[in-house]
């Protein structure tokens, strides 16, 4: 039996790992998609129960999740939307938190308030996995984001990567600029100007050392190795109007993707809305079914670092 060493109870922040824990994240999923090879995984998670609390919607998060912890022989309790769990009648994040502890081994939770699983963690002694928290955090997306470029590019040292659409309210972008500070990569934000990212990300860039591009024009793209595409996050606009005056500033089709001088690998974490063309679906640099299918990997192997689970080993 093989246990990794992960020094972390929850999964709350990308920023939270070190370089170390990224090489076992992925070192661990290697060993999952090896033992799901070998038909090995049931079994590893045997007598274990996750809550799945989604409080606000969502469908590859959940389910992967959900999928996850049953390849490996574990259960789920779930509870979807605010309407049908108590927090309707008044009862607080606090208080749900230490019921869903006396329940269920590990939590997986996702809340339309930034800094909600941060709260829910140090309420609870078992483990706290963010599945997005309002506009700030989705670590999880992240580290599959990562694994996906991984898998199908090799490190992203040396790579230019862009960064397009909603990175004002994108969590899923938050998510993954932190964690690819880790490596030596050109970043390149491409965004209408109301929608750029954060100063206080822009800060730790600049305080890293890390330089990047910025600008309107979606050109940028086409000497990047990686496209990173977003849809514009309709439901965090507090001004309807401003998001009407956005929501179709851009949108991605094959001709514009053949454009490129490089074969830029295209990744989007989905739903998509307008700001990818289906008909870009069939190019072979076209990614991001493949991205979240490798999302039910990590999450595997998330689940058992964080369960501190022992897997076979050869
Ligand atoms: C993302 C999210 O929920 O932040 N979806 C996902 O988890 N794959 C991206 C989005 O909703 O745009």
């Amino acid at each position: 039996m093989k246990r990794f060493h992960f020094p972390h109870k929850d999964i709350i922040d990308s920023q939270q790992f070190s370089r170390e824990d990224i090489d076992t994240i992925l070192e661990a999923t290697n060993r999952i998609v090896e033992l799901k090879q070998q038909n090995r995984l049931f079994g590893i998670l045997q007598g274990k129960l996750m809550a799945s609390l989604f409080f606000e919607s969502s469908t590859r998060t959940r389910l992967s999740f959900e999928a996850a912890m049953q390849r490996l022989g574990g259960r789920i309790i779930t509870t979807v939307g605010f309407q049908f769990s108590s927090i309707s009648k008044g009862e607080t994040l606090y208080d749900t938190m230490k019921m869903i502890e006396a329940y269920s081994d590990i939590a997986v939770m996702r809340h339309p308030v930034e800094g909600s699983s941060r709260i829910a963690a140090s309420a609870v002694k078992i483990p706290i996995i963010n599945a997005g928290d309002g506009a700030g955090q989705h670590p999880t997306q992240a580290l599959l984001d990562l694994y996906t470029i991984v898998k199908e590019r090799g490190l992203p040292n040396g790579k230019r990567i862009a960064f397009i659409g909603d990175l004002k309210f994108g969590r899923t972008i938050h998510s993954l600029v932190k964690l690819l500070t880790h490596y030596e990569v050109e970043f390149v934000f491409i965004s209408p100007a109301d929608l750029a990212l954060p100063q206080s990300y822009r800060k730790e860039l600049i305080a890293k050392g890390i330089s990047f591009d910025e600008t309107e024009d979606l050109k940028a793209m086409w000497d990047c190795d990686v496209a990173y595409i977003t849809r514009i996050q309709e439901e965090r606009f507090a001004d309807r109007d401003e998001f009407e005056r956005l929501r179709n500033s851009y949108t991605i089709h094959r001709a514009f993707v053949q454009a490129s001088k490089k074969e830029t690998l295209l990744l989007h974490p989905l739903p998509r809305v307008n700001e990818l063309s289906t008909d870009v679906d069939e190019m072979p640099n076209a990614a991001y079914f493949r991205q979240a299918a490798y999302g039910v990997d990590v999450r595997m192997a998330l689940l058992c670092l964080c369960l501190q689970a022992d897997m076979p080993s050869d």
